[in-house]
């Protein structure tokens, strides 16, 4: 049986060799492409979705750690730095630990998710709650790391886009071909820098003949592409995109505009109505943000914009279990409550509608 090895060993021909020197790995890649049913009905296209959840720190953010960090070790570093929404930071934190280095992190008050606090805390992370927004945060660790003996380990890092490019390779083997339309959310824009490199990288190695469209979709209320100026004051309730200023700004323009994409806003209602419809409709659990590239294309086929029978990759970024309470109210708000029985079959059968 094949044994999957890591992202850099997999694809160590398409990545700078200096990454494959001192492998920093937690067996991250690999992760399912799930065919999804009820989103291909509601859209009359095929739909996949990449369920980018079973790294293993339940983010995409471990692709881009290992080779970060096994380029960090490489140059002997001891210690390294992030600014994070939360996934960053929990896979930081892993890839930290299983290096032998040190790990500091800084992230926007009370803005973080509880799943990935625990994380980089249980990683044994400094973690300083900064006040301020991540943009913030990394104004500030990127200084940090200018001035002090520390590697940053954000996207800015390209060590970082080498390994998440190769989300696009796994997506092309698995399919056997290039999907017309790949969709997925936008915060930092790394993710989208990353995918289109990827999928330029095969086309140029000859493996594939042709390239993806690119969809991006920020939340509304953090979307600083699509408005085309920085916002002061990102707000959303998908935290994990609350970014203003994103760092791969121009790179993501470069992928909409080479790719013949787009780049739109949902807002946090269609976010949250996504959300819902893949843990109730399809049975793939995804924190908020990661639900934005599939409200963005539900609300494209609404507007009659899905071309019918396009293949679609859908990337969901996030496990569910990093942001669990969304699941536990309405649409509308209400607390969802578990139903109490009294131990006996009957009242079981009864609460159950059997009987
Ligand atoms: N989805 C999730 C779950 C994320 O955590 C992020 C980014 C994105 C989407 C957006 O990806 O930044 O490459 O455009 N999270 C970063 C963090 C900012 O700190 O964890 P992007």
């Amino acid at each position: 049986a094949h044994i999957w090895r890591g992202v850099i060993r997999e694809y160590e021909q398409y990545l700078p060799d200096h990454v494959a020197e001192t492998i920093v790995t937690l067996g991250e890649g690999g992760t399912p492409l799930v065919a999804a049913r009820r989103l291909s009905e509601l859209t009359g296209a095929r739909v996949y979705l990449k369920v980018e959840g079973m790294n293993p720190t339940g983010s995409f953010k471990d692709r881009g750690m290992t080779t970060a960090m096994s380029a960090a070790a490489y140059r002997g570093a001891k210690a390294v730095v992030c600014a994070s929404t939360g996934n960053t930071s929990a896979s930081a934190a892993a890839y930290a630990t299983a290096a032998g280095m040190t790990c500091a992190v800084l992230v926007p008050d009370g803005k973080i998710a509880m799943g990935k606090l625990s994380q980089a805390l249980a990683h044994g992370a400094t973690l300083l709650q900064v006040e301020g927004n991540f943009d913030d945060c990394l104004v500030a660790a990127r200084k940090l790391a200018e001035t002090y003996p520390v590697e940053l380990v954000n996207s800015v890092n390209p060590d970082r886009i080498e390994g998440q490019k190769t989300a696009a390779f796994e997506v092309v083997d698995t399919l056997g071909t290039v999907p017309d339309i790949h969709a997925l959310p936008v915060g930092n824009a790394g993710n989208i820098t990353a995918y289109w490199k990827g999928y330029r990288e095969y086309k140029d190695a000859g493996v594939t003949d042709a390239l993806p469209r690119m969809w991006g979709f920020q939340a509304e209320g953090a979307s600083p592409i699509v408005q085309g100026h920085p916002f002061d004051e990102p707000e959303t309730i998908a935290t994990a995109i609350r970014i203003g200023n994103p760092a791969s700004w121009t790179q993501a323009e470069q992928a909409r505009n080479d790719s013949g994409g787009v780049i739109e806003a949902v807002t946090d209602e269609e976010i949250l109505a996504a959300h819902r419809l893949l843990s109730a409709e399809v049975g793939v659990f995804v924190e908020p943000a990661s639900a934005a590239g599939a409200a963005g294309v539900l609300k494209r086929a609404k507007a009659g914009l899905v071309p019918q029978d396009a293949l679609i990759v859908i990337t969901v970024t996030g496990h569910g279990l990093k942001d669990p309470a969304w699941a536990l109210r309405t649409l509308e708000g209400e607390e969802i409550k578990p139903v109490r029985v009294s131990a006996d079959v009957v009242s079981i059968a009864t609460a159950l509608g059997l009987g």
